[in-house]
């Protein structure tokens, strides 16, 4: 018997449904963005990189979009936590979890960030240590002591309150293995992954220009959907299943939410493609999702990293 289809999950102790929610940094920065995604599908409302004070962020043109894409250098604009902590009760009217990201410009910037989100009545919180559009400013995810140090402190203070972080693409597998013994080790709740791919460039030919002012900026789309498929595997593997994992990168519809899921992501979240559709987006992915579970007849949880290694050659590849 097919079983009804499901696109919910509770994931971390919070519910969502769908498990299908908006990629901070994406449709998530003005008042009226954070309402849009509060009417919309989208299973929750996550609220942009927020730094202790307000920010304009990089000068434009800072994103721009390609049929396989996007690239951005926004350098985290924002209206800062007093503007958004004030926005939570109106949001939380939506009756779907409201959460926070957190992207401190020092570390010790981070804890007041996360008090003042908590205070407010923020549903989680979410570590941002990937940001890659600060010139001067590494990420601090490939600096294991700092990341440790930063989540050890938000943990100590966080009481019942979710924290996850949301993590590059590592290039190296031992990396992960690092990070994932730091995020095992301070009782981290959720990992997200991943942030957009740093130090990219999109050339014009024609024009002869870079496609944003900055040059360089984090990729995102189609572009990046089995960097980020390697990603929330790696971390599926290493927490064991046991740490939820949030897939994020190159979901346009609803089979690649699909794979996100078989590669063991618990829930997932839309960048780029929000932006080119507006929040309009949740309602055709959740139906698509929704569909190819129904054909499979399978749930949403029993998906979850069922992905397994190909067992028959492919008869062109036979030589290789
Ligand atoms: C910005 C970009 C990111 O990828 C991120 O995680 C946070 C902020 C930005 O440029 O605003």
């Amino acid at each position: 018997m097919v079983r009804l289809s499901n696109t919910s999950n509770n994931v971390f102790g919070i519910d969502f449904a769908p498990a299908i929610w908006n990629a901070s940094g994406a449709w998530c920065m003005t008042p009226e963005e954070l309402h849009d995604l509060g009417k919309s599908k989208s299973g929750a409302i996550l609220i942009k990189s927020t730094t202790k004070e307000p920010r304009e962020g990089n000068l434009k043109p800072r994103y721009f979009e390609t049929k396989l894409g996007s690239i951005n250098s926004m350098g985290l604009p924002n209206l800062g936590p007093k503007v958004y902590c004030d926005l939570i009760p109106a949001l939380r009217a939506y009756g779907k979890p409201v959460m926070a990201s957190i992207s401190g410009m020092k570390p010790e910037d981070n804890l007041p960030i996360c008090t003042a989100y908590m205070d407010a009545g923020i549903d989680s919180l979410e570590i941002n240590l990937s940001c890659p559009n600060i010139v001067g400013k590494p990420q601090v995810a490939f600096d294991f002591e700092t990341s440790r140090k930063i989540l050890t402190e938000v943990k100590a203070i966080s009481g019942k309150t979710p924290v996850g972080v949301k993590l590059p693409p590592y290039p190296d597998p031992i990396f992960n293995t690092q990070m994932a013994d730091i995020i095992k080790e301070t009782k981290i709740d959720y990992v997200v992954c991943i942030n957009s791919v740093p130090h990219t460039c999109i050339i014009d030919a024609d024009s002869e220009e870079f496609a944003i002012k900055n040059k360089f900026g984090g990729l995102g789309g189609e572009y990046v959907k089995p960097v980020a498929l390697g990603q929330v595997r790696r971390f599926y593997e290493l927490l064991e299943g046991k740490i939820p994992v949030i897939g994020c990168g190159g979901i346009t519809n609803g089979r690649d939410a699909l794979e996100h899921f078989l590669a063991g992501a618990s829930a997932v979240q839309i960048g780029t493609q929000l932006m080119k559709e507006t929040p309009l987006v949740f309602e055709r992915i959740e139906r698509e999702l929704a569909q190819e579970l129904q054909r499979k007849g399978v749930s949403l949880r029993e998906v979850i990293g069922r992905a397994k290694p190909r067992e028959n050659q492919i008869e062109k590849m036979r030589n290789y």
